[in-house]
């Protein structure tokens, strides 16, 4: 249940009621303190000024028509007009009771459900994954799994860079290795990132290589049988790589969901003669290009977006292009989200006008580049190894197992060596995921293991632990949770403060599904651990001399936190244990 949108057609109804007409923006918010109420109508104060009349008057009026009384116990005028809300405790004790006993505690699926194409993690294939991969693949994954709890149906494309120039190079170092009867897996590739540096030093330095190299991609490209086995040998292995890696982030990509750059190959012609035949793209300098007025610079000079090499070779601009055709127009996608770093922005601009234009992207599609910062080193600039390599992505990964390992050896511990070995690899994981995926998706970050892997503040582990804490009540009282099922009653202010923010997780989904922002439902999280603490504080559960029904109504509260960190956390990609 999404109490803000109830609240929303409420006020509207109110607000035209009253007068108002039909596109006032209520402003519908939930309250910053307790006093101003659980939500708030401040639409009163915008329309007021607009009519000219008295703000609080006109907030009188609304209220006059405001039927909320079977959510609200009191409604009140505040201030220059304000309409605060307060929830009335049967209301949620209710829609607690409901939550409880629902698989998907209490949300709601879309009601109209959409088509949705997301565009992530999509590494390029000539080397290993590093750390430039991270943001996309798990902030992608997270709001893809957000996508299908709400009842959207999700295409997951992994936009793998397959194809271009250097797998001429790739390959023909490839042939020579082979020739001289090195073991592909365990020798030649095994480290991509070392088999991509041999290969581009040949090519620099080599007599006669970067001509083969050529040579090489001509051949691929026109669909040599030699050259095209070669090149599929490198690209499953470096899928395979891949392939680890998701399996470690625990993130859903599968095999399948790989759309690479290379599938569009037969409909890049067809691309450019479009443009042309429209006339939005024009020959220059025997390029094919597009000149785009609307990102004209300040001196009014259009933008250049060439789609054509004058070679006649194709771009990974064109392969968009052809992708925006096939996701728009084959798969009918109602949005397209593409997880990529913020530096490309200038190149979605120019891909989305294009395919307008040309009708490659229906108007009823939205083309929604999805930016993100990048992940800085404690010396602000980008992460790198001590010694200024780029961070192996599957790296970076057991690093953080191996230090959360070390982290929880501190603590006292009667598990097994194989139970703490499991904890450890979901605390260190999901440290690392936590720690991204609650950063404002669009800035920079600074990746620091010491406070993501810290028991206090916002982090996994200190959300696992919370998870653990509310888990280990029900084995200290014996009590199955998942056969829990008591009258709630909602009677000291802890309990109210989190029961409401128990009823807004499917607000705060909505909020993340619509802006593409994992960091909303992270700090929802955190929020909801945190009230938990306090209530947990203030309103005994287990202790002598709690009444029986109040004990029951407690452990129900409990057992909803438990059960919507988990279902939280699990769209976030992150696990949980039930000790630690
Ligand atoms: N492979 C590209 C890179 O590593 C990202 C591809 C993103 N998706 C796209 N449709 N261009 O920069």
């Amino acid at each position: 249940m999404n109490i803000r949108q109830i609240l929303v057609e409420k006020a509207i109804a109110a607000m035209v009621a009253a007068g108002l007409p039909e596109d006032t923006n209520p402003a519908v918010t939930q309250s910053t303190r307790p006093q101003f109420g659980d939500y708030q109508i401040n639409g009163a104060m915008g329309a007021a000024k607009k009519l000219k009349t008295n703000p609080r008057e006109l907030a009188q009026k609304i209220i006059d028509n405001l039927d909320v009384s079977d959510i609200a116990s009191q409604t009140e005028i505040a201030g220059p007009g304000f309409i605060n809300i307060h929830l009335k405790p049967e209301f949620l004790a209710d829609t607690l009771s409901s939550a409880n006993q629902d698989e998907k505690l209490g949300v709601a699926e879309h009601a109209s459900a959409q088509n949705v194409v997301v565009d992530y993690s999509s590494p390029n294939l000539a080397k290993e994954m590093h750390v430039g991969h991270l943001r996309s693949t798990i902030i992608g994954d997270a709001v893809v799994r957000a996508l299908e709890f709400r009842g959207d149906s999700v295409t997951r494309q992994n936009h793998v860079g397959d194809w271009g120039t250097q797998f001429g190079m790739l390959i023909a170092h490839l042939e020579d290795l082979l020739n001289q009867g090195v073991d592909l897996e365990s020798v030649a590739l095994a480290d991509l990132e070392t088999f991509y540096r041999d290969a581009k030093k040949r090519f620099d330095d080599e007599d006669g290589f970067a001509d083969k190299a050529r040579d090489y991609v001509v051949k691929l490209q026109g669909g040599d049988a030699h050259c095209e086995k070669l090149w599929k040998l490198f690209i499953d292995t470096s899928v395979k790589h891949s392939e680890e890696v998701y399996a470690k982030l625990n993130v859903t990509l599968k095999p399948e969901d790989i759309k690479a750059e290379s599938a569009y190959n037969d409909a890049l012609q067809g691309v450019i003669t479009l443009l042309k035949e429209k006339g939005i793209a024009v020959e220059d300098q025997g390029a094919q290009v597009v000149f785009l007025d609307e990102l004209a610079n300040k001196d009014g000079e259009p933008s250049v977006f060439i789609v054509q090499k004058s070679g006649g070779g194709f771009l990974y601009a064109t392969t968009d292009l052809a992708a925006c055709d096939y996701r728009s127009n084959k798969l009918g996608a109602d949005r397209i989200l593409i997880f990529v770093d913020a530096r490309q922005s200038l190149h979605f601009s120019q891909v989305e006008l294009t395919a307008r234009k040309a009708g490659l992207l229906r108007d009823e599609t939205t083309y929604e580049f999805c930016p993100f910062g990048t992940m800085m080193g404690e010396d602000g600039k980008p992460f790198k190894t001590r010694t200024g390599g780029i961070v192996k992505l599957a790296e970076l990964l057991e690093e953080a197992v191996s230090r959360a390992t070390d982290k929880l050896a501190e603590r006292e511990s009667d598990l097994s060596v194989e139970e703490r070995a499991e904890i450890a690899r979901k605390v260190g994981i999901g440290a690392v995921k936590y720690a991204d995926l609650s950063k404002n998706r669009t800035s920079d970050y600074i990746f620091n293991w010491d406070t993501m892997l810290s028991f206090e503040g916002a982090t996994a582990p200190y959300l696992q632990y919370a998870y653990t804490r509310v888990r280990s009540i029900f084995r200290k009282a014996g009590i199955d949770a998942a056969s829990l099922n008591a009258p709630i009653s909602i009677v000291e202010a802890q309990e109210k403060a989190l029961a409401i923010k128990l009823i807004q997780f499917e607000e705060v989904l909505d909020q993340m599904i619509a802006e593409a922002t994992p960091h909303v439902l992270c700090s929802y999280l955190y929020e909801l651990a945190s009230l938990y603490m306090s209530f947990y504080e203030a309103c005994p559960v287990l202790k002598e001399g709690v009444e029986p029904a109040t004990k029951e109504s407690r452990l129900m509260l409990c057992n909803l936190v438990a059960k919507t960190l988990a279902k939280g956390l699990d769209l976030l990609g992150i696990e949980v244990m039930e000790q630690m």
